[in-house]
């Protein structure tokens, strides 16, 4: 059968391999679930009550994730979000840590020994009302002994939940819980690369785009799923697993663009009809990548890729648009509310959102007030109406993504602003940093 829209087939057979370096991808993990679990892990053996990942980048310690049960039980949370970099030097305990690659244990952190390397910074405390007392910092070391990061555990708890000094047991066994972590945080962080690489490809042909709206798609999917899941019922395994495959996924859902010519991708103003029509093709590019799904990871993120543009009222494409089941299976039916796949209606809001609040080469960036308003009058026409209500009641989550993944500026030119105009007076994203 002819096809319609050739593509140019050495871009797409490049993505297509790397999409199956087969069990690398049924393995593969995305670095904040990798993080989430080893904090998880790392708090409920040394009972700590709040911890903190950072994790080194061009020579500095950026914030990387954060748990803490007293500040923020709310499992979606902006926290996680922060977006800040401490040097890596003896001015703070992490950065002290990362330097000398040594354990660092503190019983009381207003009562330090005064032959202490380090001083405790009580400003995180003093902002939130937080009481730090027992803090245990440990370099994140790989097998070559290079420091990757560090984590900080925060007031162990006896079984009274008092809070207590970390424990001889606790000291020995994080190291060695560290460089274990340190090979999974490795691959999660190459996967990301991996996938920024691979979206390089196929749409950031124009070098003064990012692939900052590729995660930022991916952690906006990720979060609001997570509410839906919870207001569903989905049982905590399923919904962390389906959270991290649907982050990534979601990152993924343009790369079917790597068969649309720059002169349509890049056209500095309206399309026409036909090059829409060319357009449309993308979706069903991108589910021909994922075809052979032999992983949960690629029958998602085929999914996303075919039915991103599908409307809950059915007006959506492919579905609905006559001749474009040439490339897809399941491309070509008309297709509305609970048909389309939920990470998939998940999906389009968060790219239209996106899309509506970022430059794009034929639009100026709205005002939020103007994108919330559509997003409202388009529940329950294009947009899934519960997945919209998720959306707004997670709004500051939404806005501290927004701010953490800005055009790839250096996080020192980042402005850290407080652009988050809540649509029912909620509040803002960035915290300071606390040790
Ligand atoms: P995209 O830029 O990632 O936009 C994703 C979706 O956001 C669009 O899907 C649309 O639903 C929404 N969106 C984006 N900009 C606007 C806007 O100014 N007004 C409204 N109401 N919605 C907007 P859609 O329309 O199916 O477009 C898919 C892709 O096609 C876009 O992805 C973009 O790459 C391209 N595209 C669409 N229209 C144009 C255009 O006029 N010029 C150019 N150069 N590309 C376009
Ligand atoms: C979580 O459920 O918070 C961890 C999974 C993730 O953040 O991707
Ligand atoms: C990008 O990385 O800028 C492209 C993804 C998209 O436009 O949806
Ligand atoms: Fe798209
Ligand atoms: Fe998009």
């Amino acid at each position: 059968m002819a096809d319609p829209c050739p593509c140019p087939k050495a871009h797409e057979d490049i993505v297509a391999e790397i999409i199956r370096v087969n069990d690398e991808l049924s393995q593969l993990k995305d670095l904040d679930a990798i993080l989430d679990r080893i904090l998880t892990r790392v708090r409920k053996v040394t009972k700590a009550d709040a911890g903190t990942i950072y994790l080194v980048k061009e020579g500095k310690l950026h914030f990387s994730y954060v748990h803490n049960d007293t500040l923020f039980s709310t499992a979606v949370n902006k926290e996680v979000y922060g977006n800040f970099a401490m040097p890596i030097n003896d001015t703070s305990i992490v950065g002290y840590v990362a330097g000398h690659g040594e354990l660092l244990a503190i019983d009381d952190a207003y009562d330090m020994p005064s032959d202490s390397p380090v001083r405790f910074n009580p400003a995180f405390d003093q902002k939130t009302g937080y009481r730090t007392r027992s803090i245990l910092t440990i370099p994140i070391k790989t097998s070559q002994n290079k420091v990757v990061g560090v984590i900080q555990v925060i007031n162990a708890k006896d079984d009274t939940g008092a809070s207590v000094p970390f424990s001889d047991e606790a000291k020995q066994y994080l190291p060695l819980f560290a460089t274990t972590a340190s090979v999974a945080i490795e691959r999660a962080i190459m996967t990301r690369e991996l996938i920024l690489r691979m979206m390089q490809m196929a749409e950031l042909r124009d070098p003064s785009e990012t692939g900052a709206h590729v995660q930022r798609v991916g952690a906006y999917s990720a979060e609001i799923y997570h509410l839906w899941a919870q207001r569903k019922g989905v049982p905590e395994d399923d919904l962390k697993k389906t959270k991290d495959l649907i982050r990534i996924a979601a990152m993924l859902h343009d790369v079917g663009k790597v068969g649309i010519s720059d002169k349509i991708l890049k056209k500095p103003a309206k399309l026409t009809d036909e090059e829409f029509a060319t357009m449309r093709f993308h979706t069903v590019f991108g589910a021909k990548l994922f075809n052979n799904a032999t992983s949960e990871l690629d029958a998602l993120s085929g999914e996303i890729a075919l039915c991103h543009h599908e409307k809950w009222n059915g007006k959506g494409y492919p579905g609905s648009v006559k001749n474009m089941d040439i490339h897809a299976k399941s491309a070509g039916k008309p297709m509305q509310g609970e048909d389309i796949p939920i990470a998939a209606r998940i999906c389009a809001l968060a790219d239209v959102f996106d899309a509506l609040s970022s430059r794009r080469s034929y639009k100026p960036p709205w005002p939020d007030e103007k994108i919330i308003a559509v997003i409202k009058e388009e529940s329950g026409q294009h947009f899934d109406p519960d997945v919209v209500d998720c959306f707004l009641d997670i709004w500051d989550v939404i806005s501290a993504i927004r701010a953490k993944y800005t055009e790839d500026l250096p996080v020192d030119e980042q402005p850290i602003t407080d652009n988050s105009k809540a649509p029912e007076g909620k509040q803002t994203p960035s915290d300071p940093p606390s040790t």
